[in-house]
């Protein structure tokens, strides 16, 4: 398994450009499933979980296509030869679920395995079965795999989620665009990720309405057609990045970067003591003084702070002057990078859902081990600013979510790169 080892080495400088979004693009590459006409989609990012949906798509006899160097995805659903989404793919990927509304929506059936993923929760699917089953569809779980019919097809209702889950939001819209009659979806999450799927629905020829409010409403048609959509920037992604300055000291301009992705975060970084600019081409960032501020950072639904920005934002506070708490409303477990980050000489409680970081000096390197995906590279961010080497291992899960990221530290002077293991 491959490692990356990072040497902490003072201020960085340059551009680093952000992809397309990978939750996106994850919630758009299904939306293929709804329509017989080609589907495609550009400034997708190059990343092992796109790989995983293509594999899927694929199983299923949508054709995938890869051209460009992968930024663009030209997907065809004409065929389509199958209506279940199998264990060995769907474990790799929770994102997996999001084939079964469309699948139901188009074909009447769908039989998807119960998901995997991070391993940052229970994350179960009864919130995607509440909303699906609303819309008329019948769903019983067996040997592990959801068993979904709509013999009569789906019918428009109205539906409020008890919580705002983005995948359960993005599986009922979907699958409300070929239903009969109008589907109401009552506190539906309002990610970014789903106004981009929206927006690529809307040229497909759905008829959708509130998208990026609580409540969206989805006026069902009989057919969707081909349509070419351009995936949104990646604010996870630039998130991450943008604290490389933040920790590291320098500026770094972040190539495509937009402040309405990502407002309660840039709102907490200049808390802490980090400026950020718009320029012409992105966001600038920059940190004020000599050491940054404690915080205290709570996860939220959007336009909250986001659950997959705080394993990077924990990295930052651990320099920071002060005692910072984070806590994690989202996921019951993702504080698996603490116990990593203590072993670099963090400081860090952490009680159930909440942590207590106070802030040292500096960090120290050490060998640490990736355990999630936004876990992994707040490890990397950690090891940029700390005394010495880090030798981060398991860094497969990074790749489920950053594309190019030795070649894009490496770009603003980080001494970072990836040991073949
Ligand atoms: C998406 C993102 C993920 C992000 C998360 C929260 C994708 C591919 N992934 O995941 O990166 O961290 O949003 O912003 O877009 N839940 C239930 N029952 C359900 C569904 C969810 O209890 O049926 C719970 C989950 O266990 C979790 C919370 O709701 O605690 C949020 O989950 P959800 O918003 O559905 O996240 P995902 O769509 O899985």
């Amino acid at each position: 398994m491959d490692s990356i080892l990072v040497t902490g080495n003072g201020p960085l400088n340059g551009q680093i450009p952000i992809a397309g979004a990978k939750n996106a693009c994850l919630a758009l590459m299904p939306a293929t499933l709804l329509s017989d006409e080609p589907l495609t989609l550009t400034n997708a990012p190059r990343l092992s979980d796109i790989k995983t949906m293509t594999l899927l798509l694929q199983s299923l006899g949508a054709e995938v296509s890869s051209l460009q160097d992968g930024k663009v995805l030209a997907m065809s659903s004409h065929d389509l030869t199958s209506h279940t989404a199998d264990y060995d793919i769907v474990r790799k990927m929770r994102a997996s679920n999001l084939v079964l509304g469309p699948m139901l929506a188009r074909l009447g059936q769908a039989v998807v395995s119960l998901p995997g993923g991070c391993a940052i929760g229970a994350r179960p699917m009864d919130l995607h079965i509440e909303a699906l089953a609303a819309l008329g569809a019948e769903i019983e779980l067996r040997d592990g795999y959801l068993h979904a019919k709509a013999p009569g097809g789906l019918k428009g209702a109205v539906h409020e989620m008890r919580f705002a889950s983005v995948g359960a939001t993005e599986n009922m819209v979907m699958a409300a665009t070929l239903a009969k009659g109008t589907t109401v979806l009552k506190n539906a999450a309002r990610e970014p990720e789903i106004v981009d799927l929206v927006h690529c629905l809307r040229a497909m020829g759905a008829q959708i309405a509130g998208e990026g409010t609580s409540t969206i409403e989805i006026q069902g048609v009989d057919r969707l057609h081909g349509a070419t959509h351009q995936v949104v920037t990646d604010r996870i992604e630039l998130g991450t990045y943008m604290l490389v300055p933040a920790i590291c000291g320098g500026e770094v301009e972040l190539l495509g970067g937009r402040l309405d992705l990502i407002g309660a975060f840039v709102e907490k970084l200049d808390a802490a003591g980090i400026d950020v600019a718009e320029t012409d081409k992105g966001l600038k960032v920059s940190r004020r003084n000599g050491r940054v501020s404690a915080v205290d950072v709570t996860t939220e639904p959007f336009p909250g702070f986001p659950t997959d920005l705080q394993a990077q934002m924990m990295a930052l506070l651990c320099t920071a002057e002060g005692t910072s708490v984070l806590e994690e409303k989202i996921f019951e477990n993702r504080f698996m990078h603490a116990p990593e980050l203590t072993r670099m000489g963090a400081r860090i409680e952490v009680h159930g859902g909440t942590a207590t970081v106070r802030g040292v000096e500096r960090l120290k390197g050490a060998p640490v081990m990736a355990t999630d995906l936004r876990a992994s590279v707040s490890l990397i961010l950690a090891g940029l600013a700390a005394e010495g080497e880090t030798l981060v291992s398991r860094v497969y899960h990074l790749d489920r979510g950053y594309e190019h990221v030795v070649q894009k530290l490496e770009a603003v002077g980080a001494k970072i790169e990836r040991i073949k293991g």
